[in-house]
Protein backbone atom coordinates (compact mmCIF):
# COMPACT_ATOMS: atom_id res chain seq x y z
CA UNK A 1 0.00 0.00 0.00
CA UNK A 2 1.03 3.39 -0.69
CA UNK A 3 1.26 5.29 2.76
CA UNK A 4 0.00 8.42 2.49
CA UNK A 5 -0.43 9.07 6.39
CA UNK A 6 2.67 10.49 8.56
CA UNK A 7 1.50 8.92 11.42
CA UNK A 8 1.33 5.28 10.02
CA UNK A 9 4.31 3.58 10.47
CA UNK A 10 4.51 0.36 7.77
CA UNK A 11 7.34 -1.74 9.29
CA UNK A 12 9.09 -3.99 6.81
CA UNK A 13 12.27 -6.22 6.84
CA UNK A 14 12.93 -10.17 6.18
CA UNK A 15 12.30 -11.37 9.85
CA UNK A 16 8.87 -9.40 9.86
CA UNK A 17 7.81 -10.67 6.63
CA UNK A 18 9.17 -14.56 7.21
CA UNK A 19 7.10 -13.94 10.78
CA UNK A 20 4.17 -12.79 8.84
CA UNK A 21 4.25 -15.54 6.33
CA UNK A 22 4.16 -18.28 9.18
CA UNK A 23 1.31 -16.63 10.89
CA UNK A 24 -0.49 -16.55 7.58
CA UNK A 25 0.07 -19.90 6.46
CA UNK A 26 -3.45 -21.47 7.37
CA UNK A 27 -1.14 -25.12 8.15
CA UNK A 28 0.85 -23.21 10.79
CA UNK A 29 -0.27 -24.96 14.61
CA UNK A 30 -0.28 -22.79 17.18
CA UNK A 31 2.73 -23.25 18.67
CA UNK A 32 4.35 -21.54 15.70
CA UNK A 33 1.81 -19.00 15.70
CA UNK A 34 2.48 -18.39 18.78
CA UNK A 35 6.26 -17.99 18.44
CA UNK A 36 6.41 -16.68 15.14
CA UNK A 37 3.82 -13.75 16.34
CA UNK A 38 5.67 -12.68 19.86
CA UNK A 39 9.03 -12.29 17.68
CA UNK A 40 6.81 -9.95 15.69
CA UNK A 41 5.53 -8.50 18.67
CA UNK A 42 8.71 -7.42 20.10
CA UNK A 43 10.46 -6.19 16.53
CA UNK A 44 6.28 -3.92 16.32
CA UNK A 45 7.23 -2.45 20.03
CA UNK A 46 10.44 -1.12 19.50
CA UNK A 47 9.31 0.56 16.17
CA UNK A 48 6.87 1.77 18.48
CA UNK A 49 8.91 3.26 21.50
CA UNK A 50 10.95 5.26 19.59
CA UNK A 51 8.64 8.22 20.72
CA UNK A 52 9.44 7.61 24.63
CA UNK A 53 11.05 10.77 25.75
CA UNK A 54 14.49 9.97 27.12
CA UNK A 55 16.90 11.83 29.86
CA UNK A 56 20.39 12.02 30.68
CA UNK A 57 22.36 9.70 33.55
CA UNK A 58 25.28 8.80 34.99
CA UNK A 59 26.75 5.10 34.15
CA UNK A 60 29.57 3.47 36.54
CA UNK A 61 30.90 0.88 33.54
CA UNK A 62 33.54 -1.78 35.09
CA UNK A 63 36.19 1.22 33.75
CA UNK A 64 34.93 4.56 33.86
CA UNK A 65 31.68 6.77 34.75
CA UNK A 66 30.19 8.38 31.80
CA UNK A 67 26.90 10.24 30.63
CA UNK A 68 24.68 8.54 28.36
CA UNK A 69 20.82 8.48 27.63
CA UNK A 70 17.95 6.47 29.19
CA UNK A 71 14.34 6.28 29.35
CA UNK A 72 12.90 9.15 31.39
CA UNK A 73 12.31 7.68 34.70
CA UNK A 74 9.40 9.61 35.66
CA UNK A 75 7.01 9.18 32.27
CA UNK A 76 4.17 6.45 33.03
CA UNK A 77 4.31 3.76 30.11
CA UNK A 78 0.98 1.80 29.60
CA UNK A 79 0.46 -1.06 27.41
CA UNK A 80 -3.00 -1.82 26.97
CA UNK A 81 -3.77 -5.17 24.99
CA UNK A 82 -7.18 -5.81 23.71
CA UNK A 83 -8.68 -9.18 24.82
CA UNK A 84 -8.06 -11.20 23.93
CA UNK A 85 -5.87 -11.90 21.11
CA UNK A 86 -3.79 -8.23 21.86
CA UNK A 87 -2.65 -10.46 24.85
CA UNK A 88 0.22 -11.46 22.38
CA UNK A 89 1.64 -8.32 22.92
CA UNK A 90 2.20 -8.43 26.55
CA UNK A 91 5.38 -11.35 27.38
CA UNK A 92 7.37 -9.50 24.66
CA UNK A 93 6.44 -5.97 26.13
CA UNK A 94 6.68 -6.58 29.76
CA UNK A 95 10.15 -7.94 28.96
CA UNK A 96 11.55 -4.42 27.35
CA UNK A 97 9.55 -2.87 29.72
CA UNK A 98 9.62 -3.80 33.12
CA UNK A 99 8.04 -0.35 34.29
CA UNK A 100 5.16 -0.27 32.50
CA UNK A 101 1.70 -0.89 33.92
CA UNK A 102 -0.61 -3.18 31.88
CA UNK A 103 -4.46 -2.54 31.66
CA UNK A 104 -6.40 -4.78 30.07
CA UNK A 105 -9.19 -3.53 28.13
CA UNK A 106 -11.98 -6.42 27.20
CA UNK A 107 -13.91 -6.16 23.55
CA UNK A 108 -15.66 -8.83 21.75
CA UNK A 109 -16.44 -8.15 18.20
CA UNK A 110 -20.75 -8.41 17.84
CA UNK A 111 -20.99 -10.77 14.74
CA UNK A 112 -24.13 -9.38 13.05
CA UNK A 113 -22.64 -5.61 13.56
CA UNK A 114 -19.20 -5.79 13.98
CA UNK A 115 -19.59 -3.28 16.72
CA UNK A 116 -17.49 -3.66 19.51
CA UNK A 117 -19.08 -5.25 23.13
CA UNK A 118 -17.53 -4.05 26.31
CA UNK A 119 -17.30 -6.45 29.10
CA UNK A 120 -13.46 -5.30 30.87
CA UNK A 121 -12.21 -2.38 31.53
CA UNK A 122 -9.01 -1.93 33.37
CA UNK A 123 -8.33 1.72 32.74
CA UNK A 124 -10.42 3.84 35.32
CA UNK A 125 -7.37 5.56 36.86
CA UNK A 126 -6.58 8.81 37.47
CA UNK A 127 -4.24 10.55 35.66
CA UNK A 128 -2.49 13.29 37.27
CA UNK A 129 -0.45 14.78 34.25
CA UNK A 130 -1.88 13.41 30.92
CA UNK A 131 1.16 14.72 29.05
CA UNK A 132 3.26 11.96 31.28
CA UNK A 133 1.36 9.06 30.12
CA UNK A 134 2.55 6.89 27.02
CA UNK A 135 -0.13 4.61 25.63
CA UNK A 136 0.27 1.43 23.28
CA UNK A 137 -2.82 -0.02 22.30
CA UNK A 138 -2.20 -3.69 21.20
CA UNK A 139 -4.62 -5.71 18.87
CA UNK A 140 -3.00 -8.26 16.40
CA UNK A 141 -5.76 -7.30 13.82
CA UNK A 142 -6.75 -3.30 12.65
CA UNK A 143 -9.39 -4.43 10.96
CA UNK A 144 -12.98 -2.19 11.20
CA UNK A 145 -11.13 0.17 13.61
CA UNK A 146 -14.16 -0.09 15.50
CA UNK A 147 -12.61 -1.75 18.84
CA UNK A 148 -9.33 0.59 18.40
CA UNK A 149 -11.20 3.78 18.26
CA UNK A 150 -13.07 2.95 21.64
CA UNK A 151 -10.00 2.08 23.43
CA UNK A 152 -8.04 5.40 22.07
CA UNK A 153 -11.31 7.25 23.32
CA UNK A 154 -10.66 6.10 26.91
CA UNK A 155 -7.37 7.70 27.38
CA UNK A 156 -7.76 10.61 24.93
CA UNK A 157 -11.25 11.66 27.12
CA UNK A 158 -8.71 11.62 30.30
CA UNK A 159 -6.79 14.21 28.80
CA UNK A 160 -4.17 12.03 27.28
CA UNK A 161 -2.33 13.70 23.68
CA UNK A 162 -3.13 11.79 21.01
CA UNK A 163 0.36 12.10 20.09
CA UNK A 164 1.46 9.88 23.37
CA UNK A 165 -1.14 7.31 22.48
CA UNK A 166 0.27 4.29 19.87
CA UNK A 167 -2.03 1.39 18.17
CA UNK A 168 0.36 -2.00 17.81
CA UNK A 169 -1.21 -4.06 15.30
CA UNK A 170 0.02 -6.91 13.09
CA UNK A 171 -2.19 -6.76 9.94
CA UNK A 172 -4.44 -3.89 9.08
CA UNK A 173 -6.82 -3.37 6.87
CA UNK A 174 -6.85 -0.20 4.59
CA UNK A 175 -10.42 0.85 5.75
CA UNK A 176 -9.21 0.42 9.67
CA UNK A 177 -6.69 2.56 9.27
CA UNK A 178 -8.30 5.23 7.99
CA UNK A 179 -11.34 4.81 10.52
CA UNK A 180 -8.32 5.95 13.04
CA UNK A 181 -7.31 8.69 11.16
CA UNK A 182 -10.46 10.46 10.42
CA UNK A 183 -11.44 10.45 14.17
CA UNK A 184 -7.66 10.28 15.52
CA UNK A 185 -5.45 12.18 12.66
CA UNK A 186 -2.74 12.63 15.35
CA UNK A 187 -2.19 8.96 16.81
CA UNK A 188 0.48 6.81 15.55
CA UNK A 189 -0.20 3.15 14.00
CA UNK A 190 2.62 0.75 13.63
CA UNK A 191 1.68 -1.94 11.55
CA UNK A 192 3.50 -5.01 9.78
CA UNK A 193 1.27 -5.02 6.87
CA UNK A 194 -1.62 -3.39 5.13
CA UNK A 195 -3.80 -5.97 3.45
CA UNK A 196 -6.28 -5.73 0.26
CA UNK A 197 -9.44 -5.18 2.10
CA UNK A 198 -12.21 -6.44 4.36
CA UNK A 199 -14.67 -9.29 3.41
CA UNK A 200 -18.29 -9.36 3.98
CA UNK A 201 -17.58 -10.78 7.63
CA UNK A 202 -15.10 -8.17 8.94
CA UNK A 203 -12.12 -10.27 8.20
CA UNK A 204 -8.91 -9.29 7.19
CA UNK A 205 -8.18 -10.87 3.41
CA UNK A 206 -5.49 -12.23 2.68
CA UNK A 207 -5.02 -11.75 6.30
CA UNK A 208 -4.56 -14.85 9.24
CA UNK A 209 -8.01 -16.08 9.87
CA UNK A 210 -9.25 -15.58 13.51
CA UNK A 211 -5.92 -14.33 15.34
CA UNK A 212 -7.93 -14.83 18.69
CA UNK A 213 -8.21 -19.00 17.40
CA UNK A 214 -5.24 -19.20 15.99
CA UNK A 215 -3.36 -17.91 18.63
CA UNK A 216 -5.25 -19.93 21.88
CA UNK A 217 -6.11 -22.95 19.39
CA UNK A 218 -10.08 -22.38 20.22
N1 LIG B 1 -10.14 -10.10 13.85
C1 LIG B 1 -9.45 -11.19 13.50
O1 LIG B 1 -9.04 -11.98 14.35
N2 LIG B 1 -9.21 -11.42 12.19
C2 LIG B 1 -9.63 -10.61 11.23
O2 LIG B 1 -9.37 -10.87 10.05
C3 LIG B 1 -10.36 -9.46 11.60
C4 LIG B 1 -10.60 -9.22 12.92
Amino acid sequence: MQNKYTNLKIVENPIVNQSLCTIRAKDTDTQGVRLAARKLTRILLYEATKNLPQTETEVKTPLTKFRTKTINPNIKIIISPILRAGLIFTDEAVDILPQATIRHIGMYRDEKTLKPVWYYNKVPMPVDNPNNYYVYITDPMLATGNSLKEAIRLYTEKGIPQKNICGVCMISSPQGIEAIFEEFPDITIIVAAVDSHLNEKGYIVPGMGDAGDRIFNT
